[in-house]
């Protein structure tokens, strides 16, 4: 599998700290110091999930030089579908990818990792030859405006990238782990509103609607700096890799402080980690393809990077790659 190009799509709103604390009781300087962000893009009403997925999906396409009807797949790694039966095949139609299967998977903050490691399987068995990986959240819906401790630290956006098959010897995914576990799943959650209805004679039913994002901002945050420097040092030993060897750390953009903490882990300089998280908070699935989209069209990351990912958040899940970045023909 190959890593051929990316896209990325940005939300309309920007709303900076100084604009949230006319909202709740919070300061530009609690909010940087404690996340490192200092402002996040905001969906208008107007503009659906599906639109930044289509956007940032379209772009990878533009950057392969794909015509969209060669795709044989979009894989959209989302929460926070415009239809809970499924959104990528409203992004598949939006992107004219007519050959394609589309299917959502919803691992939150991991979901483009779980995605990418997901469609590198149908590339690596010759069943497919082209694939549009997406991760798109808009989390702005889901999170209390009210709530401090939460609404400082989400936003939304998409990105995309575009994989194609390759021989063994060329395939961009050198390694990879993915993880669950449930049982501390309740550090981090969007859960169903709990609803009990009377239906007829006695039976009743239940309600669809959520409640907003619920966070223990403290449990997530010691789990993240326990288990991504576990998982990144197991993924390293898979492949023989040394932290010398990576251009690139590529880790999901929760908190600058988790971002360091990892890096001082591994003795990786601050200047090979890719940080965005100061313009985007934290976009949840599309946080990893929107830095990488940055930084590839920026010239940072460059053909034949070495990248070492890591995405982690509720389910709680996580998960690392070691990635090779080949970039457009
Ligand atoms: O994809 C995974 C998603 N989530 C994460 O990665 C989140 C991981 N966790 C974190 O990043 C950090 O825990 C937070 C940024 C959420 C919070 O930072 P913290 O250093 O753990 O702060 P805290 O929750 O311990 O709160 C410290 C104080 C509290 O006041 P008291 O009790 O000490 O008086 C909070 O009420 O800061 C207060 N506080 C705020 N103050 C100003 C909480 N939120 C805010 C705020 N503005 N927005």
């Amino acid at each position: 599998m190959a890593l051929v190009a990316s896209g990325s799509a940005q939300a309309n709103q920007t709303i900076s700290n100084a604009d949230l604390s006319e909202r709740v009781q919070t300061s530009d300087e609690w909010i940087r110091t404690r996340t490192g962000i200092q402002s996040r893009r905001v969906s208008t009403p107007d503009e659906s999930l599906n639109d930044l997925a289509i956007r940032a999906g379209a772009k990878a396409l533009e950057m392969a030089h794909w015509e969209p009807d060669t795709l044989d797949m979009v894989l959209l790694a989302t929460s926070t579908p415009d239809d809970l039966f499924g959104s990528a095949p409203k992004v598949q139609a939006g992107l004219k990818a007519h050959n394609a299967v589309a299917f959502d998977l919803t691992a939150a903050c991991s979901g483009f990792l779980f995605a990418l490691v997901t469609a590198a399987q149908y590339l690596r068995t010759g069943a497919m030859q082209r694939v549009l990986v997406i991760g798109a959240d808009q989390l702005s819906r889901f999170v209390d405006w009210d709530d401090r401790s939460t609404c400082v630290l989400f936003g939304d956006g998409a990105g995309a990238v575009a994989l194609e098959a390759t021989s063994a010897e060329a395939d961009g995914l050198l390694g990879f782990r993915l993880r669950s576990d449930g049982s501390r799943g309740h550090s981090l959650t969007l859960p169903q509103i709990p609803t009990s209805l009377p239906l007829v004679n006695t039976t009743r039913h239940q309600c669809g609607g959520y409640l907003p994002i619920q966070m223990n901002g403290q449990e997530v945050y010691k789990f993240a700096v326990r288990e991504v420097p576990a998982i990144l040092k197991e993924l390293l030993e898979q492949t023989s890799t040394t932290p010398e060897q990576l251009d690139w750390l590529l880790l999901h953009q929760a908190n600058q402080r988790i971002l360091d903490a990892v890096a001082d882990r591994f003795s990786i300089p601050h200047s090979k980690v890719l940080s965005n998280l100061a313009n985007y908070g934290n976009t949840s699935a599309s946080t990893i393809p929107l830095m990488l989209d940055e930084a590839v069209r920026d010239g940072r990351v460059a053909p034949g990077h070495l990248l070492a990912s890591s995405g982690f958040g509720a389910g709680l899940s996580w998960g690392a790659a070691l990635l090779r970045w080949q970039g457009p023909a």
